[in-house]
């Protein structure tokens, strides 16, 4: 059977190709319109249309005593002497898990390096690591058990060394993550309150130390209160698909959207916003397990919010390249490169490359380049671009 194409008529034609195009970019569109993308415009609505969750607060409430089982773990390592008698910029808490000596490492010798910023910088950051208890017997590598001194004899061994690692007695496990969380808070309450800043960050991230010490010099010369900044996630919804990592049953969280909060990649507060989020600690039930998201809900009980910091990176790694190096903070999902980019970011090349009206403008380039294609989320946004 042919089809008499010369019977077809021109407008005809016309309409039918645009049909056809339109078909195959909806088809095209439609994986992108997945369940994600709906819940969000229904987080969205119900965020603004809802009263701001005024409620949050009142049923995740529980007593002290009950708030209490989450932090009163024993100290396995501990330095309460840390901060004593220093001007501390930023208390940097890294989160880490027993087996990731390899990160520790990279980290010490990187970004981490407390007399490198000392020297170079000029003011005192103190970098530590902070980790629950190694899984024991079945969880323990072979060659631990061979050598005979254990998973935590190891670990003790190597803060003998470094001097820089805080552990609680909670098993160290995915799920255990918010307990790491109130850890942090409640250590610097109690060890290093007067630090201006506290920041957290994932032990995969790499942080462009110079870079953000210099920010933070400017955020604390313009006076600080109130400050948390970060990647934000606004009005992300609780994952209810019980194959996620991330799954929350109702009976956790019944909303349809989380307060906003920051990517648990990295983010940086005040001091003051510290200690108003370790006090939320003390009367919330810390049940949720993600710990970016139960941060969000301590912030959100006290009234505080966060802003938003294009440089600072939440699931994704940065673009290698210069002009992305002069303007980084966090970017995550780094291991094995940690050297190579510490080096790469930090050399002198970089603002020789990046100042001066050529510079400015080459970089803008090359920014919008790597930063605005189409479909790559996983970096930093293309509005960074233009900064
Ligand atoms: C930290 O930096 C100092 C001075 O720049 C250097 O001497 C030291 O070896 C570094 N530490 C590590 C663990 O790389
Ligand atoms: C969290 O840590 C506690 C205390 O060690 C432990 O009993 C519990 O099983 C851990 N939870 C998870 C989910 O790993
Ligand atoms: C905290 O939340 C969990 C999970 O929703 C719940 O099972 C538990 O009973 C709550 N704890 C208190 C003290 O209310
Ligand atoms: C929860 O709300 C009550 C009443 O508004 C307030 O007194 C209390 O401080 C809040 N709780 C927290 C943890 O901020």
């Amino acid at each position: 059977m042919f089809v008499n194409f010369r019977r077809i008529n021109k407008c005809q034609c016309v309409r039918l190709m645009t049909t056809c195009l339109l078909l195959s970019v909806a088809m095209l569109c439609w994986e992108q319109l997945d369940e994600r993308v709906v819940s969000h415009v229904k987080s969205y609505s119900h965020r603004y249309l809802g009263n701001h969750f005024a409620y949050i607060n009142k049923s995740l409430t529980v007593s002290r005593e009950h708030a209490r089982a989450f932090s009163d773990f024993r100290y396995l390592l501990d330095h309460p002497d840390k901060c004593v008698g220093k001007d501390v910029l930023l208390l940097l808490l890294v989160k880490t898990s027993p087996e990731n000596i390899d990160r520790r490492n990279a980290i010490r010798s990187t970004w981490g390096n407390e007399t490198y910023i000392r020297n170079h910088l000029g003011v005192t950051v103190v970098v530590l690591f902070v980790l629950g208890a190694p899984r024991t017997e079945e969880g323990e590598p072979s060659w631990s058990k061979r050598s005979g001194v254990g998973f935590q004899g190891r670990l003790v061994d190597e803060d003998r060394l470094h001097g820089d690692m805080i552990q609680q007695d909670f098993l160290d496990s995915f799920h255990n993550l918010t307990l790491k969380l109130i850890l942090q808070f409640r250590w610097t309450h109690g060890r290093c309150a007067h630090a201006h800043f506290l920041m957290t960050a994932d032990d995969d991230v790499f942080v462009h130390m110079p870079n953000l010490v210099s920010y933070l010099r400017d955020v604390k010369a313009e006076g600080i209160a109130d400050f948390w900044i970060g990647r934000v996630h606004r009005g992300a919804p609780p994952i209810r698909s019980k194959d996620s990592k991330y799954y929350v049953p109702f009976e956790m969280y019944p909303w349809a959207s989380y307060p906003d909060y920051t990517a648990g990649a990295g983010y940086v507060l005040s001091g003051d916003v510290a200690d108003k989020i370790y006090q939320a600690t003390l009367t919330l039930n810390a049940s949720l397990y993600i710990d970016d998201v139960f941060m969000g809900i301590c912030a959100n009980a006290v009234g505080v919010s966060p802003q938003e910091h294009v440089y600072f990176s939440g699931e994704g790694k940065a673009p290698y390249h210069p002009c992305i190096y002069d303007q980084m903070m966090t970017s995550h999902g780094h291991v094995e490169d940690i050297y190579d980019l510490w080096k790469a970011a930090t050399a002198p090349q970089v603002k020789e490359r990046t100042s001066g009206a050529m510079g400015t403008l080459y970089c803008k380039a090359v920014k919008i380049f790597l930063l605005c294609k189409p479909y790559s989320f996983n970096t930093y946004p293309c509005s960074a671009a233009y900064l």
